[in-house]
């Protein structure tokens, strides 16, 4: 038996914009997700939303990944099982976490012999088919860990310092806010390639102060990126709440992480003062989880 794990992610900067190309900044956190493979006679896939053989419905991730992983290796059956931290559908790369432990679990079982490029390759692809217009942020972050700029490829220093995630609860189909985006693109071209821009012009910007630690600076863009992921639509009254409950409490920065439309916010914070802002968060009626970036990409547990 094999078990691999994969992290979660938030970003900092790019969400949407990095669907146009435009440069994102990503950051790996510690919550993963962990995928045990054995050999069996059918294929079946465990995991807490039920247990199914190949199925593109309950789980098209692992469904896909399987069949990606065919062409390389003679999978006649195999036992899968996942446990996750990472909370489903909330943009914390919960599916490419998934995606990629499995690639690498089955590469691992198999002997497959692929690196770590291949596997967010693969990965990158998995969530092409399901989700359609997918950047290869999720994936890429979730393989390496760390702190990494995209499409660079480039690894940047890691944060140290908290991470307060808020989860409002809300499902969103990143699928769905793709679209909306790209909807409005083609709408007012001139008003939205401007904002695209500006937010890929940002992660330019805020390199250097990853890369030197500088919290204050970071966080006053990741505070502009938020007012512009509102302007392009993927905002909301719930997301809202938990930015501004998270930086009156002291935040450095408060801003959506992923699709946006519900699922999570990410604020950083000083270690002091992640409790209070949790609090002032799970006030709201929502969840928070205090987190920390992690250098851990995918691995071999045992
Ligand atoms: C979703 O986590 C982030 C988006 O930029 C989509 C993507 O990068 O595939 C909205």
């Amino acid at each position: 038996m094999i078990t691999c794990s994969a992290p979660g992610k938030v970003y900092l900067f790019g969400e949407h914009a990095v669907v146009y190309g435009y440069s994102a900044i990503c950051c790996a956190i510690d919550l993963r997700t962990r995928v045990q493979v054995e050999i069996s006679d059918t294929t079946i896939i465990e995991s807490s939303l039920g247990i199914t053989g190949p199925d593109l419905q309950t789980h098209p991730y692992i469904t896909r990944v399987i069949e990606k992983m065919q062409d390389l290796a003679d999978i006649k059956g195999v036992h899968i099982k996942i446990e996750s931290e990472i909370p489903v559908g909330s943009g914390l790369g919960s599916s490419a976490a998934v995606t990629i432990a499995s690639i690498q679990a089955l590469n691992e079982l198999f002997s497959c012999k692929l690196g770590l490029e291949d596997i967010a390759i693969i990965g990158h692809d998995v969530e092409r088919q399901v989700q359609g217009n997918a950047s290869p942020t999720d994936t890429y972050v979730s393989t390496m860990g760390g702190v990494v700029m995209i499409p660079e490829r480039k690894k940047l220093n890691a944060l140290d310092c908290s991470i307060v995630v808020g989860n409002t609860g809300k499902f969103s189909s990143t699928k769905e806010l793709v679209a909306n985006v790209a909807r409005l693109r083609d709408e007012f071209p001139d008003i939205i390639d401007p904002i695209l821009t500006s937010i890929g012009d940002m992660s330019h910007i805020a390199e250097e102060h990853v890369n030197n630690g500088d919290y204050s600076t970071i966080g006053k863009l990741m505070n502009v990126n938020q007012g512009l992921l509102d302007a392009i639509g993927v905002g909301g009254a719930e997301l809202s709440a938990l930015v501004y409950a998270a930086r009156s409490t002291g935040a450095y920065s408060a801003k959506i992480t992923g699709a946006g439309g519900g699922g999570c916010i990410v604020a950083l914070a000083e270690n002091n003062d992640a409790e209070n802002i949790a609090q002032a968060i799970r006030d709201t009626g929502a969840e928070a989880i205090i987190t920390r970036n992690t250098h851990k990409g995918v691995r071999l547990e045992s």
